[in-house]
């Protein structure tokens, strides 16, 4: 088994929560691979063994519907307890391009739907608009939108590690589901959770990192570009996106 395998099956090994076949990093990202991929992780001897049958990588039968199955009436984390509904993801399930977004706020709890309240507007907005500006017919529905956590943190909190971790198992399943050509990951929680990442949005934005051998383009979240003292920031999230749009729209 080269390194390469090896990797997948402990990668694999961690999105069914197995955590002791892995040396855990610092900031626990979503299965990560960013532009500096971590160190081979510790593995045990005993669990690598040839006459130990292997599962397949990715079972044939994920989907996004089996993954939404098996999030279930979740009860997995504390963020269970303050949610109305699940935000599980919206848009195109065979959409090249992914929006990783942190977590549901208010609008989105109420509808069960992500980015639909003002940040979600101005996201809206971001796609359609710079698609239009650089002559592309690309709507919102045409791009799948989710989020690290699929329900509200209290009071719109940033979103705990171990949520993070235990809900970026599902995060992780619906990005290889689609398995898009680039995901825009939207502030710096997105941008930890799939990278492990530990630099701020403003270090990591404009630049591509790599979840999985699959392009992520950093950029500002919505909310941020909302605040007044933060108008500056748009420009640059307009220039990430137009070269997220033409990496894999053109
Ligand atoms: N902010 C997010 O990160 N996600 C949403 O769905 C809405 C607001």
């Amino acid at each position: 088994m080269d390194e390469r395998q090896l990797r997948q099956y402990l990668e694999f090994y961690q999105d069914l929560g197995m955590r002791d076949v892995y040396r855990r990093q610092t900031a626990s990202p979503v299965v990560a691979a960013s532009a500096d991929p971590p160190p081979p992780p510790a593995v045990q001897d005993s669990f690598l063994t040839p006459e130990l049958p292997l599962p397949e990588l990715l079972p044939a039968s994920d989907s996004l519907p089996k993954i939404l199955e098996d999030i279930g009436d979740c009860k997995r984390c504390r963020l269970c307890e303050g949610r109305s509904k699940i935000v599980f993801g919206a848009g195109n399930p065979q959409s090249r391009l992914v929006f990783v977004g942190e977590g549901p706020g208010e609008e989105e709890d109420r509808q069960g739907l992500p980015f639909v309240g003002r940040a979600g507007q101005l996201l809206t907005q971001m796609i359609e608009g710079t698609a239009r500006r650089e002559g592309m017919k690309l709507l919102r529905q045409d791009v799948y939108i989710c989020n690290v956590v699929k329900c509200r943190p209290p009071n719109n909190r940033t979103p705990e590690p171990d949520e993070m971790e235990i809900c970026g198992q599902f995060l992780a399943r619906q990005l290889r589901a689609i398995a898009p050509q680039a995901i825009c990951a939207l502030g710096g929680t997105a941008a930890r959770a799939l990278l492990g990442k530990k630099e701020g949005v403003t270090k990591l934005r404009g630049n591509w990192f790599k979840w999985n051998e699959i392009p992520v383009m950093v950029t500002y979240h919505p909310s941020y570009l909302l605040r007044a003292y933060n108008q500056g920031a748009k420009k640059e999230a307009w220039e990430d996106l137009k070269a997220v749009l033409h990496y894999v729209y053109d």
